[in-house]
Parts: C-alpha cells; sequence; structure tokens
C-alpha cells in the first residue's frame, strides 16, 4: 500500500521503516529539515536499538523515502499522524498542538477513498473531534485511531509483531472500511494471528491512555511497598518475586527502584487526569495523583538516602552517577528520573561527574551543567559514593574490582539491580531504594 507518515520522532520513524520493511510503499515527513536530512541518508536522530540497520535495509528497496514536501502525500491511500502530544506548558492536559497541525496540514492533500490513521496518544473526545472536521472539509477520507503501544528500547520488534491491533473506527460501512483497509496494512501481524480489536473512536483513544495508567499504577504499587520494605527491614525485591508468582498478578512492571519517567507514562497519566477533570469525572481518576506523587518521592528519596550515606551533606562531595536515560537501551531523558536526581544533587552543591552509554548527548542539552564524562572509569575515580540510577546490562555487570579509583566505598543502587551480596562481600557499603 502507499502510506504516508506525519511526523518522525520515536513513534514515526520506527513506523515508516517498519511499514516499508513489511513491503508497503512509504513516505515520511516531519518540519523538522535535520531530521529528514538524517532519515534519508539512513542515519537514526535518535538511539534506537535495531532502527539503524532497517533504515538501510528498507531504504535499500526504495520503498521509503522521507521528505519535509507535505504535497509528496498526495497519492497515499492511508496517513499515519504519529506527532508528540507533550505535556501542557503550565498544566497537566496534553498539547495538541502539533496533532491539529499535523492534521490541518494532512487535509488538503487526502485523495478519494483515503484514510487518516491516528496514533499518537490523545484525550479521549479527540478523534470525534477531528472527525467532524474531516467531515466538513474533506468527506471523500475517513479517520480511524489506531493506538500504539511501542516500548522505546523495543520500538522495532513492537512494531513489526505487536501484541495486539486495536482500530476505533466510525460505526456503519465507513468503518468497516477503515478497518479493510488498515486490515490491508498490518496484514503480516494478522496472519501471525496477532489479536484484533475493532472498536469505536473513545474506545481507542482509552486503551492507551487506561493502558499507560494501569503500568504507571504497578510500578507506584511496588514503590509505595518499597517504602514499606524500607522502614520495616522487608526486601521490596524478593517482595516483588513472590507476589509476581501468582499469575494474576505477573512480575513484569514490579521493579522497584526510581520509578518510571520517559516521554509517555508521566504526561499521560497527568493528562488522562485533567481529562477526567474536564469531564466531571475527578473521581474516577483522583489515584493517579496518588501514583504521580508516589512516583516523584523516589526521587527525592534517592536524595536523602544520598545525603544520608554521605554523613547528612552533598555539598563538597564527589558523587558519580551511572545512567541517565529514563530506562536502558534509549537514550531519552525525557522526565528521566536519574537526570532530575543527579541534577538535584549538584544543586546541593555536590561535583557531580554523569556518565550513560548513550544519552550524555541529549542530557547535556538539558543539564549543560553537570559534568559528562564518556566512562565509567573517569566517572567514579575520586568518588566518595556511586549512583547506580539506570539499570544498563553495562552497569549491572560491572564487578566491584573495577571501581579500585572511587575514594569511598559506597554505592547506591537506585534500580534494585546489582547485587548486594557481591558489593558487600568486597568492602562496600551497598544501600538500596527497599532493600534492607
Ligand atoms: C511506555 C509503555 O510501556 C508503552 O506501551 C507505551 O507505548 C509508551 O510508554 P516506554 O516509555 O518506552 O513505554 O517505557 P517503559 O518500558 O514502559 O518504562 C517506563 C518507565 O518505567 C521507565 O522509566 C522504566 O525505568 C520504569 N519502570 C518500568 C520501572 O520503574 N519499573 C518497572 O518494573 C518497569
Amino acid at each position: 500500500m502507499k502510506i504516508s507518515v506525519i511526523g518522525c520522532g520515536y513513534l514515526g520513524a520506527v513506523h515508516a521503516a517498519c511499514m516499508a520493511e513489511l513491503g508497503h510503499e512509504v513516505v515520511g515527513v516531519d518540519v523538522d529539515q535535520a531530521k529528514i536530512d538524517a532519515l534519508a541518508e539512513g542515519r537514526a536522530p535518535f538511539f534506537e536499538p535495531g532502527l539503524p540497520e532497517l533504515l538501510v535495509s528498507a531504504g535499500a528497496t526504495g520503498r521509503l523515502r522521507f521528505t519535509t514536501d507535505m504535497p509528496g502525500i498526495a497519492d497515499a491511500q492511508v496517513h499515519f499522524i504519529a506527532v508528540g502530544t507533550p505535556q501542557k506548558d503550565g498544566g497537566h492536559a496534553a498539547d495538541l498542538r502539533f496533532v491539529d497541525a499535523a492534521f490541518a496540514a494532512v487535509v488538503p492533500h487526502l485523495a478519494d477513498g483515503s484514510l487518516v490513521v491516528g496514533k499518537s496518544t490523545v484525550p479521549i473526545g479527540t478523534a470525534a473531534r477531528l472527525a467532524e472536521i474531516l467531515a466538513e472539509t474533506a468527506p471523500q477520507a475517513t479517520l480511524a485511531w489506531n493506538p500504539e503501544f511501542l516500548r522505546e528500547g523495543f520500538a522495532v520488534n513492537d512494531t513489526l509483531t505487536p501484541d495486539r491491533l486495536v482500530y476505533g473506527v466510525p460505526a456503519g460501512v465507513e468503518g468497516e472500511r477503515a478497518a479493510r483497509l488498515l486490515d490491508e496494512v498490518y496484514a503480516t501481524a494478522l496472519a501471525a494471528n496477532t489479536p484484533r480489536i475493532v472498536t469505536d473512536y473513545a474506545t481507542a483513544e482509552l486503551v492507551k491512555v487506561s493502558a499507560n495508567a494501569f503500568l504507571a499504577t504497578k510500578i507506584s504499587f511496588i514503590n509505595a511497598m518499597a517504602e514499606i520494605a524500607e522502614a520495616t527491614g522487608a526486601d521490596v525485591t524478593q517482595l516483588a518475586d513472590a507476589i509476581g508468582h501468582d499469575a494474576r498478578i505477573g512480575r513484569r512492571f514490579l521493579n522497584s527502584g526510581l520509578g518510571f519517567g520517559g516521554g509517555c507514562l508521566p504526561k499521560d497519566i497527568r493528562a488522562f487526569r485533567a481529562r477526567g477533570e474536564e469531564l466531571g469525572l475527578g473521581a474516577s481518576l483522583d489515584f493517579l495523583g496518588e501514583v504521580d506523587a508516589i512516583n516523584l518521592r523516589r526521587r527525592d528519596r534517592m536524595v536523602e538516602l544520598t545525603r544520608e550515606a554521605l554523613g547528612g551533606t552533598v555539598a563538597g562531595k564527589r558523587i558519580a552517577v551511572l545512567g541517565l536515560a529514563f530506562k536502558p537501551d534509549s537514550d531519552d531523558v525525557r522526565d528521566s528520573p536519574s537526570l532530575d536526581v543527579a541534577s538535584r544533587l549538584h544543586k546541593e552543591g555536590a561535583v557531580v561527574l554523569v556518565t550513560d552509554p548513550e544519552a550524555i548527548e541529549t542530557a547535556r542539552r538539558q543539564h549543560p551543567e553537570l559534568s559528562y564524562v564518556p566512562t565509567v572509569g573517569e566517572a567514579v575515580a575520586g568518588a566518595d559514593v556511586v549512583l547506580v540510577l539506570t539499570e544498563w546490562k553495562l552497569y549491572r555487570d560491572l564487578a566491584p574490582a573495577e571501581f579500585e579509583a572511587a575514594s569511598g566505598r559506597i554505592i547506591l543502587d537506585g534500580r534494585n539491580c546489582l547485587d548486594p551480596t557481591r558489593w558487600r562481600s568486597a568492602g562496600w557499603v551497598y544501600r538500596s531504594l527497599g532493600r534492607p
């Protein structure tokens, strides 16, 4: 099929490349010339495992191109809108400026029988509003909402082999036709028996925000248990293993530590709550305020733990921070818990040496005041305390012997990703969030 993808960020660039890989003819469009130039040359503008290879292989088929030129999309049958929906400045609601702009830019180029497909995470009611505009301005086209569940770090796999497909479509024959077009787009996944749910707009929008709300709640649940564990001498990691064996609970997303960050979970739960309030349903989603508060408390606790470990103050102390990305296998530092902690320690007067396998450049743009070093060795040299704040495999595998250059023998594990016995038996003080 001929497909356009509007917005070439984490979501759009991966979607465009994967659609071409699956055999479609794809044009990716973005207003950012530098991003388009990079993608057109087969370079990923951000770190995402597997994407560079895919850009090269899909590019070589001649089925994938990138442009800033909107009229270039006119012969596509399906147009995906994959732009960001960040948190509004000074508020909790989602900022729909980019979705509205992308939609308005697509409308003049819609061919007869074409389909506009929203992929961005939006507040409930957005699709219905856009469908009304479409009915007035381009009645030859139809709108569908097809939320995306990809995780950074696994984005290519999640797009090529999704665990479910959700289509929000209008009622009647128009909706049936929209579903048939989406079935063609996702023919490969459907042939592999991927579950497919065809529903209305509101359900499709709600599926996405409620999935993220559930995941955030699961993480904050275990982090609340970590607070209790820490105060009572219990071990939250053993607790997670034990309750995780109950298939109804499950062990995934029960890793306690510094909590969630990134470009999705934090802003999505806030936007969901804000939308609930607009709908007069604040009470139904009030618990998400608590989920957010528990999550943010983890960062306070990490700073406090560092102060405690250093005898009450961090001022003038040398602190090594390993990990800046909001999670491993990403260079994304949006709402990154580790970067937040590093910057707070710097504000309290510590000399903070930070490193990360991929996120140094993205972090530096947000926090130029920190001291960035390329290697663990340079970060820990002379450090009074070492903080492991993003659980990259590289850091999980480090042995105490590799930290000889540190001045202090204190390691603080912000992700419960190290083996306490290993560090303690090597003469280190090991402390973490939620373990004795
Ligand atoms: C998330 C959703 O998983 C995905 O389905 C959606 O499409 C976008 O938002 P992502 O932001 O890439 O994906 O990251 P995810 O793997 O969900 O992790 C989010 C945050 O939670 C990270 O900061 C991670 O460190 C943290 N986390 C995750 C925990 O603290 N504990 C866990 O057990 C799991």
